[in-house]
């Protein structure tokens, strides 16, 4: 089963072109078109924008995912060399010049991400993603990113016996890239961590999914980027921030660690976010000082001691939580999903709590590049939605959601 994939539920235009045989999964494309720079100097994602440069980006990068695929599965009729002086224009045939030919009709399944996200920019997608399964005759899923975030962790190793090497899923897949479908012990609690939710997941089968915690504000990928920029970084501030926590002192500001000891499972992080605030402008603890510190008015050291104090009172909110929630439900498996979840500190500091206080309990992370947005997740999804037995309907019953919720 081959499924062409679209994500665009935030400022990644990404396009991924998989086959699924079996247990195991050939990664045929995997493209992703980052508008960070664009929305980087407002500080965060621009709706409007976003649509904007989706719509300006959805044609090349898929074009590429289609060329990425013809290298992998070039049709048996390759396409009549076109005269010099020609353009090549996107139509059945990509990269005529080099004669490698993707033939769309090998496509199964279209899916796409209908939801949660930005309107503007989910609508881009979902209408892209009708255009093809319209003109194509294929079947169109809409998937929840979401479950996309939780289902990353189901592509797990490279088969070794097809390549000795170990290959990540880059930005922009070159090589064979085939891959084991994880089968995992139940019950799974999924630790969902990205710029717009912050959510303990508990997964008895297969797509079955109850959200037992979520934050009651910002989400922990937000308090990242806002916190960022109060410290003059720019955006996405998580990989910054993580970036130079490396070179302070986690312990040196004692920030609040919000809802640790509530009984739920639920998170807020609206409150660290001003702790962080009133310290940098010198208003903490009940200090008061005559000058407040104006931003830009620190040192580097001083940021990197708020970015680490800051980052670890994210990570034990997060991991005390989730520890708590996998002993109460007994879960044989712990998994990150989500943009935060590439932060090397929480992945290392979750695993050393797990491996000491619930050892019998595994724990998993998505390969490189496969905890931020990317389409590949989605495909993964889209899959285990279509071998689960999920009604798909007409390409029209797909409607972009952005509050869509995962059920
Ligand atoms: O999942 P994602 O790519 O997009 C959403 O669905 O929101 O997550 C993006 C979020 C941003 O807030 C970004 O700052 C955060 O993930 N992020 C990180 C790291 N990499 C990305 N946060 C902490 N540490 C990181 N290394
Ligand atoms: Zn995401």
């Amino acid at each position: 089963m081959i499924i062409l994939a679209i994500e665009t539920s935030c400022d990644e235009t990404a396009v991924a072109i998989v086959e699924f045989k079996k247990n195991k999964a050939k990664v045929l494309a995997n493209v992703i078109s980052s508008q960070v720079k664009a929305h980087s100097k407002y500080g965060g994602v621009v709706p409007a924008l976003a649509a904007r440069m989706h719509l300006k980006n959805m044609a090349p990068v898929l074009r590429r995912a289609f060329k990425q695929a013809g290298k992998h599965t070039p049709s048996a009729s390759q396409p009549t060399p076109l005269k010099r002086g020609i353009r090549c224009i996107a139509s059945q045939s990509v990269s005529l010049k080099k004669g490698v030919h993707f033939d769309k009709n090998k496509i199964d399944y279209i899916a796409v991400t209908k939801g949660p996200g930005l309107i503007p920019a989910l609508m881009v997608g979902v209408g892209a993603a009708k255009a093809l399964a319209y003109s194509l005759n294929k079947p169109l899923v809409g998937v929840n990113h979401l479950e996309g975030h939780i289902y990353a962790n189901w592509l797990t190793e490279f088969e070794k016996s097809i390549k000795s090497k170990v290959y990540k899923v880059s930005k922009d897949c070159k090589a064979e890239n085939d891959f084991k479908l994880w089968k995992p012990e139940f019950p799974i609690l999924c630790l969902t961590v990205s710029g717009g939710h912050t959510q303990l997941v508990l997964m008895k089968k297969d797509l079955n999914y109850k959200i037992i915690g979520e934050t009651v504000d910002d989400a922990a990928g937000e308090a990242f980027d806002k916190v960022a920029k109060l410290l003059k970084l720019s955006y996405p501030g998580g990989p910054l921030i993580e970036k130079i926590a490396k070179k302070g002192d986690r312990n040196k500001f004692k920030f609040t660690r919000p809802m640790i000891n509530s009984k739920d499972y639920n998170f807020s992080f609206s409150g660290l976010k001003t702790a962080v605030l009133y310290e940098v402008r010198g208003f903490y603890n009940g200090r008061n000082e005559a000058v407040p510190r104006s931003y830009g008015d620190y040192n580097i050291q001083y940021k990197a001691d708020i970015a680490a104090s800051f980052q670890q009172a994210v990570i034990d909110v997060l991991i005390s939580k989730t520890v708590r929630a996998a002993k109460k439900h007994k879960v044989k498996n712990v998994i990150l999903g989500g943009g935060v979840s590439a932060n090397k500190e929480l992945q290392k500091q979750l695993k050393e709590v797990i491996n000491k206080e619930i050892p019998n309990t595994k724990y998993q992370i998505p390969i490189s590049n496969l905890s931020t947005d990317n389409a590949l997740m989605i495909a993964i999804a889209a899959h285990y939605n279509i071998i689960g037995g999920k009604k798909i309907g007409s390409w029209q019953s797909v409607k972009a959601d952005a509050n869509l919720k995962l059920r």
